[in-house]
């Protein structure tokens, strides 16, 4: 599995869209070049809106493939029971995803289901613990498809949600599952482990894992029917747009100005 997005890509946003021949061992998907480019410009300029030190936390990839840096700790954890987000335990998230979680998590309560945080920011050591608990509950295998290994959790990032979770299976059909599926989007979160792309990610759907993008993000990919696509997963929009933000990264403000003028 091959997220990585090509560097030609990325220079061909920057130089002004031209169709030119991407020639790379990098890219994203070489079996879809041209879903993927017919994308760009809109993805680039959503992208844009996260701002330039985001590409460093909010879009790196954390997915079976792509561990984090090694060390990788967010740079603004907060509680979130100071910021009255529901939850269970004594969860913390960053800063940047407190205000869309309290507006989601307000908004569902406001139709009657209750929305709380089960799992949030989990540092490489307690994925430690969690990948061996799967290990020692089910054996290697089944635990690599439930489980990220260390160092390759989006809970890491501080941006990544489980809600409500208990055990796994019955959240898909429950009212907070169902209002989740319909709603995510609007605030910002995405759903990196779908039905459709569980060939893609290696893991299970996971109905209650969300990962924030921004709301500018999610309504794009959402309009895109990412969660109904084989080729294109959640996380391969965020490789795409970190290419944007990365590409000619001493100057990724140009970049931007670029992408956002063509638009
Ligand atoms: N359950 C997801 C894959 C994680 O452990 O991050
Ligand atoms: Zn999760």
């Amino acid at each position: 599995m091959r997220r990585t997005i090509s560097f030609a890509l990325g220079f061909w946003f920057v130089t002004g869209f031209l169709p030119t021949a991407v020639a790379s061992d990098q890219s994203v998907d070489d079996d879809h070049p041209l879903l993927v480019a017919a994308l760009a410009n809109r993805v680039a300029a959503a992208a844009c809106s996260l701002g330039e030190s985001e590409r460093d936390h909010a879009l790196l990839p954390a997915t079976r493939a792509d561990a984090l840096p090694d060390g990788y700790a967010p740079p603004d954890l907060v509680p979130i029971a100071s910021a009255g987000v529901p939850q269970r335990g004594s969860q913390q998230l960053r800063a940047i995803v407190i205000p869309d979680v309290l507006d989601m998590t307000q908004a569902a309560q406001s139709d009657g289901v209750p929305l709380f945080v089960s799992s949030g920011y989990r540092s490489y050591a307690v994925q430690v613990s969690t990948y061996r608990y799967w290990v020692g509950l089910r054996g290697l295998e089944a635990a690599d498809r439930v489980s990220a290994r260390p160092g390759h959790s989006q809970h890491q990032l501080g941006i990544a949600i489980d809600f409500n979770f208990g055990s796994l299976g019955g959240f898909t059909t429950s009212p907070a599952g169902l209002w989740l599926w319909d709603h995510a989007q609007e605030y910002g979160f995405v759903f990196p482990y779908t039905l459709a792309s569980i060939a893609r990610t290696g893991y299970i759907f996971e109905p209650w894992h969300v990962r924030w993008v921004s709301r500018e993000l999610s309504m794009l990919m959402w309009q895109e029917e990412y969660q109904y696509s084989e080729t294109l997963a959640a996380d391969d929009y965020v490789a795409l747009a970190r290419s944007v933000l990365l590409e000619g990264s001493a100057s990724a403000t140009t970049a931007c100005e670029r992408v956002l003028s063509a638009t």
